[in-house]
């Protein structure tokens, strides 16, 4: 089902004023970012730094100055983010650099408030972003491989890495112009899928290497997970901890590129948590062992607004449970705890730049300690320090996840939680222990009302802003065709792959064929008491199976198996098949082979004289459905649909348009808008495409009571929203800005 929303008025999101720009502006005195075995140099200073993961096109630029801030405030160093091929080139050689895709409004946001950037351009991200940030043109090109050494895919990722990286020199946004960029990423874990390709893999990532190298950006390139990167090429770690991580050279410094802080989930899924205490004990745990850049994925993970998020199945919300919610504001207490620990490591700079490696410490059986202590500073000193003259700082780790340990250092007793670091500055007074949550323990991010849903129809929906609740009564509705709705089809023999029809303009694919039945087949089935069944051999993401306009059944999964009974009448039959992809494939080899609809045949089984393969009929083809052609939930296509007064008993297609206006909420707060009520489908708000939603619920089993922090954490862990819809409200307001 679709519900197209509209307001009678635009909420306007203007909670802070866009900074305007000067021409060459300078966002720094121009700096050089070099690094050596221990970290970065950033005008030849060695830093410990705290990088925080937001992806520009997943918040509004009205939100960017504020999680901007957030994050500065949070204590950290460096905005990181991916660039997204696929949202800057939507169509070969047209660009877009607008909107929530202005990257160089983003990165001067960034210069701006004083942080540093860190780029990753990929261009292949992951990300949970539709095709991992590929354009689906992209597979169109003549003889093309992704990700591996093949010419028409270098020379297209050629050309767009180049792209940004010119427009990066051409705003003048790389450190040593006086802009805040600091570091690039090229590639991303391909470290996961290089024996896939074999020698040819090898010599992509060579090439890969090279090629960045050589734009002449003028600032260190990373690789994740990338453990024969190249010399010239720092290797880094992702994962929920890096401590122990060794890059392949001993001239590399210990990099980690992605701390999940938490992770996304699928409709269907539950809503995974990692909890602060753990989070906060791996990150002390890297910089006790030598790390010296962190970055958190998420910092803040927003929305997967309109058709962007991945797959298969990824949800609409990117919250990513991260220390800034997906509506911007500030989710306790892991925000704060972060803070805090931020602020203990930023006491431990000196010393842990001033020392080559730490000197290690056993304490007992599971219970270490870290020291870095150094007389004088010598050239690492910075120029604010240099009346201290020697200092010590020092992690104790208790990795026990169940005792508590009492530990001897340095001629004092220290008593430490389970699985907990405690950060001496000064090798004498601790100043956090990861395990004692200090900051605000409020749980809660946002306080939605309880939804005021009424019994009376199954359609009303709920407007949320913080502290109320509005309600839609007033529906109109319009059935969307189960049939041919333009003279855009075309008609072909046999199956078509869906993207290669669709080109992913659309989330949707009509399939139709017309089949005959003879009495004989219907008095086989009377007299066997069997039924008829469609059968697809494989299918992704989401097919509905109609016959004669009815509604037989639906199959969901990615590349599953499909048996639907049917009920045919005897003579001539239209079958039509609505095949939908829920978000493209963002992991894995050989992308650009998977493709979306069915595969292998599609025939009709339970006949008498053995199945019908309806692969060998013709097939009527018609990309996406009227209403979203026609753009309906616009204010200009708004009259194309003869929109008619919904009532209960009014439901009668299960392929339905719906639209309500409500006034916009007083004040500046997040609004959600709340749609448990429906089932599947996209919406819009003001003609603004707000994502996906399905009220598909998770299992039942999976969740915990409580949520131990102790142990190493994975996404299965802490999970909640246990046998309910995983998603039930979006993010309205952030569309709109
Ligand atoms: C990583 C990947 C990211 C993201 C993350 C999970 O493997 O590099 O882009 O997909 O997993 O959120």
């Amino acid at each position: 089902m679709k519900a197209p929303v509209s307001q009678r008025w635009c909420l306007i999101f203007s909670l802070f004023l866009m900074a305007e720009f000067a021409i060459g502006e300078l966002f720094f005195e121009p700096f050089n970012v070099t690094y050596d075995h221990r970290s970065l140099l950033i005008a030849n200073r060695r830093r410990m730094l705290i990088s925080a993961g937001v992806h520009y096109p997943r918040a509004t630029p009205k939100m960017w100055p504020d999680l901007i801030a957030k994050a500065k405030e949070g204590g950290a160093d460096v905005i990181e983010t991916y660039t997204f091929w696929n949202g800057h080139e939507p169509i070969r050689g047209e660009y877009n650099f607008e909107g929530r895709y202005d990257l160089v409004k983003f990165v001067k946001l960034v210069g701006s408030s004083g942080l540093y950037l860190f780029l990753r351009i990929g261009p292949y991200v992951c990300a949970e972003w539709n095709f991992g940030g590929f354009p689906v043109w992209l597979r169109d090109i003549p003889g093309i491989e992704f990700r591996t050494d093949n010419p028409p895919f270098k020379e297209e990722m050629r050309r767009f890495v180049t792209k940004i990286v010119n427009l990066m020199r051409e705003e003048r946004l790389f450190s040593w112009q006086g802009g805040p960029i600091i570091l690039l990423q090229i590639e991303n874990e391909y470290g996961d899928v290089e024996n896939s390709y074999g020698k040819k893999g090898r010599d992509y990532i060579n090439w890969a290497a090279n090629m960045a190298v050589g734009l002449g950006a003028g600032v260190p390139w990373v690789m994740c997970k990338q453990s024969d990167a190249p010399e010239f090429i720092i290797n880094t770690c992702n994962g929920y901890y890096c401590d122990g991580f060794k890059p392949n050279s001993n001239k590399k410094p210990i990099f980690w590129t992605e701390d999940w802080d938490g992770w996304y989930t699928t409709w269907g899924g539950r809503l995974p948590h990692r909890p602060v205490e753990d989070l906060a004990f791996a990150v002390a745990r890297f910089f006790e062992r030598g790390g010296s850049l962190q970055n958190y994925y998420m910092y803040f993970g927003g929305t997967n607004f309109g058709r962007t998020a991945g797959g298969p199945f990824y949800i609409t919300s990117y919250d990513y449970d991260a220390p800034i919610g997906e509506y911007g504001l500030l989710s306790q207490p892991k925000w704060g705890h972060l803070k805090d620990l931020h602020a203990a490591i930023k006491l431990c700079e000196p010393a842990l730049v001033a020392v080559d490696s730490p000197h290690y410490i056993k304490l007992g059986p599971m219970q270490e300690a870290h020291m870095y202590r150094k007389s004088g500073y010598g050239k690492w000193s910075r120029s604010s320090e240099s009346g201290d003259e020697s200092r010590c700082s020092a992690f104790l780790a208790n990795i026990d996840q169940h005792k508590v340990a009492s530990v001897h250092f340095q001629g004092h007793i220290y008593t430490l939680p389970p699985w907990s670091v405690s950060i001496l500055p000064d090798c004498r007074n601790v100043a956090y222990n990861t395990a004692k949550v200090g900051a605000q323990t409020s749980i809660k991010e946002l306080e939605f009302d309880a939804p005021l849903l009424s019994n009376a129809s199954a359609l009303q929906n709920v407007l949320h802003q913080d502290g109320a609740s509005y309600i839609s009564e007033h529906w109109v509705t319009v059935d969307e065709p189960v049939g041919l709705w333009s003279d855009h089809n075309f008609t072909v023999p046999g199956i078509l792959e869906h993207l290669n029809v669709t080109k992913d303009f659309s989330d949707y694919l009509w399939y139709f064929t017309r089949i005959y039945i003879s009495g004989e087949d219907i008095s086989f089935w009377k007299k066997n008491g069997t039924h008829p069944a469609l059968t697809i051999d494989s299918m992704r993401d989401v097919v509905h199976i109609f016959v004669n306009q009815q509604l037989e059944g639906r199959g969901v999964g990615r590349w599953v198996k499909v048996v639907q009974p049917v009920e045919l009448q005897e003579g001539f039959n239209d079958v039509a098949l609505l095949s939908l992809t829920v978000g493209l494939q963002n992991y894995g080899a050989f992308l650009e082979k998977d493709g979306g609809g069915f595969r292998g045949q599609v025939k009709l089984t339970g006949l008498k004289n053995g199945d019908m393969d309806l692969s060998k009929l013709s097939w009527t083809y018609q990309v996406g459905l009227k209403g979203e052609m026609q753009e309906i939930y616009t204010l200009d296509g708004n009259d194309k649909a003869a929109w008619v007064d919904l009532t209960i008993d009014g439901i009668k297609s299960p392929l339905s348009w719906y639209k309500t206006y409500f006034d916009a909420p007083d004040g500046l707060d997040p609004v959600a808008l709340d749609l448990r009520s429906m089932a599947k489908g996209q919406a819009w708000v003001n003609g603004h495409h707000i994502g996906r939603y399905w009220t598909l619920p998770s299992s039942q089993g999976g969740c915990q009571r409580s949520c131990d922090y102790r142990g190493k954490y994975d996404s299965s862990k802490c999970t909640t929203n246990c046998g309910k819809p995983t998603q039930v409200r979006y993010d309205v307001c952030s569309s709109i800005g």
